[in-house]
């Protein structure tokens, strides 16, 4: 594939498109966007960021439904985890992770918010830490995945093996607060990469590789 390209497959059945106005209006996109093109992360941000999900963590997975899910299920499926050693990064409160648990040997869930972390069930080891510094060496993990998280390129440049895939998931397609397009996740990666990208549900998602 040629560097920089995004391949889309067809849409899942069922995709909505129709999405009402919200995250694109969002404060917290331009956050993710300085985040993923501009090392806008710094500990102020990282300690308001806490904050705000610290606060929002008792009553987050009310927000679940079967159409967020299908992103993440689709994802999964058409997209998948490459390897055993996979990370999910800013799981919260777990509307993705075991469905991700389900499909990898071994998997661990990173959360800056302890209280998000604190409303996971199942047996995923759960770790509280900063995803801008992971707890990781070099090339140790297989896949990253990231659900409606801010991506941080160069940690994950450094933590995927070589052969490393990033995937990347937004529930509610570019009306997530955190959002970034496919292309935008691509152009963000410090080297070469590619994706395949996809739609399910009311989400939208990315399998990004090493060219
Ligand atoms: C929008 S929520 C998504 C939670 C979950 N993945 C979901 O889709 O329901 C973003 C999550 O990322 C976490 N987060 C934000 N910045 C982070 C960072 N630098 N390191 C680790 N987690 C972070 C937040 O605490 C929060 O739980």
């Amino acid at each position: 594939m040629t560097p920089g390209s995004v391949t889309w497959l067809p849409d899942a059945p069922g995709t909505v498109t129709d999405l009402e106005v919200f995250g694109s209006v969002s404060p917290i996109r331009k956050v993710t966007e300085q985040v993923a093109f501009d090392d806008g992360w710094d500990a102020s941000r990282r300690d308001k960021v806490r904050e705000l999900f610290d606060g929002m963590a008792a009553e987050w997975s009310s927000r679940f439904g079967d159409e967020r899910e299908a992103s993440i299920i689709d994802a999964l499926d058409r997209g998948g985890v490459r390897g055993d050693k996979v990370v999910e990064l800013g799981a919260g409160s777990g509307l993705g992770t075991n469905e991700i648990a389900a499909r990898a040997a071994d998997l661990v869930a990173l959360d800056l918010s302890m209280k998000m972390l604190r409303e996971q069930s199942g047996g995923t080891p759960l770790v509280q830490g900063d995803a801008s510094t992971l707890p990781l060496p070099d090339a140790a993990v297989d896949t990253l995945v990231l659900v409606n998280m801010f991506l941080f390129p160069s940690e994950v440049d450094r933590v995927l093996t070589g052969a490393g895939r990033l995937l990347w998931i937004n529930t509610n397609g570019h009306e997530t607060p955190i959002y970034l397009s496919p292309e935008d996740v691509v152009a963000a990666m410090p080297g070469s990469w590619t994706a395949i990208a996809g739609r399910a549900g009311t989400g939208i998602w990315a399998a990004v590789d090493r060219v």
